[in-house]
C-alpha cells in the first residue's frame, strides 16, 4: 500500500535551501519521529519476474558489468565477536551477511540500476545478482532515448548504450530525505567505474546527463517517481541499428518485497526541481572509433573495500598521496572531456601522516599541494563524524571533494545533480587509486562539512561535499567470500 502524497513544488530558492540543509545539516531533514522499518525493507536488487533472460557470457559487456555493478562478494560479519582478542565487542548483534559489489555504496544500499540498449534496438535491465539481462519488451526504448536527447529518429546510436537510474526506495527506506544526496553521489560512483571500464573495453565513451527526463524514463517503463534516469553512457562508435526491435515480447513483472513504500512530498519536489521537460539541443554521437584506454587491474577493482579493515595509524608515502590525488583529478577531467557534466568538483586534502609532507590542510591542483592551514587534522576529523564507527583519526590522509555551495546561478537543482555525479566519480577514482597504492580507504558523507571546510578557507563559496579517508589498514573480523553465478 502506498501512502497518499501531497504535491509540493519548490521554487529555485526553496530547492537551494533544501539542498543546503541536506549538505550542512542532514540529521535535520527527516521528521523527529522518523523510524526505519527494517522488516519491510526492499530486496538488495531490483527483481523482475518472467521476461526473456540472457546470461552474460564472456565478452566486454559482461566484464564491464561484472567489475562494476555485479554482486561479486558476500561479506560475513560475526556480530558480537570482539574485534581483537583483547578487545570488547560493541552491542551484541546477530551475524550478518551482506551482498557486496566492486564499487562502494552508502550503507551497502546499491540504489543504482543499469539498463542496456544493444545496437540501437532492444532494451534490457541488468540483473546484478544473476549477472544476466532481462528483456524489457519495450520496442520504443531507442526512439524514446533519441527523443529525450533531442535527436531525430534516424540518429545513429553507439553500439551499446547504458542508462543509469536511481531507485529511490532502496535508499529512502533507510535514509529518508538524505537519500536524494546519497543516491545521486552513489550513481556518480557507478558512472565513474563504467566510464573507466567503458574506455578500456569500447574506446569511445559519451556521457549525457542533459535529457528530457519523462521521455527517457517512459521509454524504459519507469514512472520517474520510484526510479528515474540520471545518466546515459554511450559506449563505442555510433552505428546503424543492426537488430530489429522485437514486438510481441512478454514484458517482465516488477516484484517488490516492501509492502509499504513511504512517499515524501519534499523528496518528490526536489526530484521534480532537477528534471528537464525539454530535450537539450541535439548533439550527434560520434561515429569515430577510439583506441581503448588502459584497464586497471581487475583485482584492484574487486579487492577495494571500506569495511573489511581499520586504519592502523602507519604513515603513507608521498608518492602514494600524489598518485591518489592525481588519479582522482584525471577521472574528473575525463568525465568533463567525454560528456556534458560541468567540471565543478575540486580536491583538497587533510594530511596526518605522510612522509615528507607537513601535517595540515591542503588544496590540490595539477600535481601541486598548496598549504591552507598547518596542524594535525586527526582529532578534528574524528570529532566531525556524526557516527563514531570508523577510526579515521588513524588514516594517513583524508581527501575532501568540494563544489560551489550555491548552484542557482549555474542552473540550480539539475546542475546540483550533475555536480553530485561528479563527486561520485571522484570517490570511485580515489578508492580505486588507494587500493592500487596498497592502501585502504573509507568514504564518508556522515560528517559536519561546515566544520571541516573551515580549515581550508575555500574560495568562492565552495562547500565540502564528501570525504575519502586513506591509509594503511589492518584486517578486522569481517570475512569476504567471492561468489560467481552458476
Ligand atoms: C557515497 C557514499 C557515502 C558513504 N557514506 C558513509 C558514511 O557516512 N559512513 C560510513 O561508515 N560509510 C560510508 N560509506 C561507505 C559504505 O558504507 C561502504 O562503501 C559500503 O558499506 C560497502 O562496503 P565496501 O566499500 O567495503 O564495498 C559511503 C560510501 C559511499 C559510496
Amino acid at each position: 500500500m502506498r501512502s497518499p502524497s501531497v504535491p509540493v513544488t519548490f521554487t529555485v530558492d526553496e530547492a537551494h535551501e533544501h539542498l543546503t540543509a541536506l549538505l550542512r545539516d542532514p540529521t535535520s531533514v527527516n521528521p523527529p519521529d522518523w523510524r526505519i522499518d527494517w522488516a519491510d525493507g526492499p530486496w538488495p536488487i531490483k527483481a523482475y519476474a518472467g521476461g526473456e533472460r540472457v546470461p552474460l557470457g564472456p565478452g566486454r559487456l559482461s566484464r564491464l558489468l561484472n567489475l562494476s555493478l555485479a554482486v561479486t562478494r558476500v561479506r560475513f560479519a560475526p556480530g558480537g565477536l570482539a574485534p581483537t582478542p583483547s578487545g570488547r565487542s560493541a552491542a551484541p548483534q546477530g551475524p550478518r551477511l551482506v551482498m557486496r559489489r566492486p564499487i562502494p555504496s552508502g550503507g551497502s544500499m546499491y540504489p543504482t540500476e543499469c539498463y542496456v540498449l544493444e545496437s540501437g534496438s532492444r532494451a534490457w535491465h541488468y540483473d546484478p545478482y544473476r549477472h544476466e539481462l532481462t528483456g524489457l519488451a519495450r520496442p520504443e526504448a531507442a526512439t524514446a532515448l533519441r527523443r529525450s536527447l533531442g535527436l531525430d529518429e534516424r540518429a545513429l546510436l553507439p553500439v551499446t548504450v547504458l542508462v543509469l537510474t536511481s531507485r529511490f526506495w532502496k535508499n529512502f527506506y533507510k535514509y529518508g530525505e538524505f537519500a536524494h544526496r546519497l543516491g545521486t553521489i552513489d550513481a556518480g560512483v557507478a558512472l565513474g567505474r563504467l566510464v573507466r571500464l567503458g574506455r578500456a573495453e569500447y574506446g569511445a565513451v559519451d556521457v549525457r546527463t542533459e535529457f528530457a527526463d519523462d521521455v527517457l524514463d517512459e521509454g524504459l517503463g519507469l514512472d520517474g517517481r520510484d526510479e528515474s534516469a540520471y545518466a546515459v553512457i554511450g559506449l563505442g562508435p555510433a552505428l546503424a541499428s543492426s537488430g530489429a526491435a522485437v514486438n510481441g515480447e512478454r514484458p517482465p513483472v516488477l516484484i517488490e518485497r516492501s509492502r509499504r513504500i513511504k512517499r515524501s512530498p519534499v523528496f518528490e519536489a526536489i526530484q521534480t526541481a532537477a528534471r528537464r521537460a525539454e530535450p537539450p539541443s541535439p548533439r550527434q554521437f560520434s561515429q569515430e572509433s577510439v583506441d581503448p584506454g588502459a584497464a586497471p587491474p581487475p583485482d584492484d577493482m574487486v579487492r577495494r573495500t571500506s569495511n573489511g579493515s581499520l586504519f592502523n595509524g602507519r604513515t603513507a608515502g608521498r608518492a602514494a598521496l600524489l598518485s591518489v590525488l592525481r588519479q582522482a583529478e584525471q577521472a574528473l577531467e575525463e568525465l568533463r572531456a567525454v560528456g556534458d557534466v560541468p567540471g565543478l568538483v575540486s580536491l583538497h586534502c587533510a594530511v596526518r601522516a605522510v612522509e615528507e609532507v607537513t601535517p595540515g590542510w591542503y588544496h590540490y591542483r595539477q600535481g601541486r599541494l598548496t598549504l591552507a592551514e598547518v596542524g594535525d587534522p586527526a582529532r578534528e576529523l574524528q570529532r566531525a563524524l556524526f557516527a563514531d564507527n570508523v577510526n579515521i583519526e588513524l588514516a594517513a590522509f583524508t581527501v575532501h571533494l568540494a563544489a560551489p555551495g550555491d548552484l542557482r546561478p549555474l542552473g540550480g537543482a539539475r546542475v546540483h545533480r550533475q555536480t553530485q555525479l561528479g563527486v561520485g566519480v571522484g570517490i570511485e577514482a580515489l578508492t580505486l587509486a588507494a587500493t592500487s597504492a596498497g592502501l585502504g580507504s573509507h568514504t564518508l558523507l556522515g560528517f559536519d562539512v561546515t566544520r571541516v571546510a573551515g580549515h581550508y578557507d575555500l574560495p568562492d563559496g565552495r562547500a565540502v561535499q564528501a570525504q575519502v579517508c586513506v591509509g594503511p589498514v589492518r584486517p578486522t573480523i569481517t570475512w569476504e567470500i567471492s561468489v560467481t553465478q552458476r
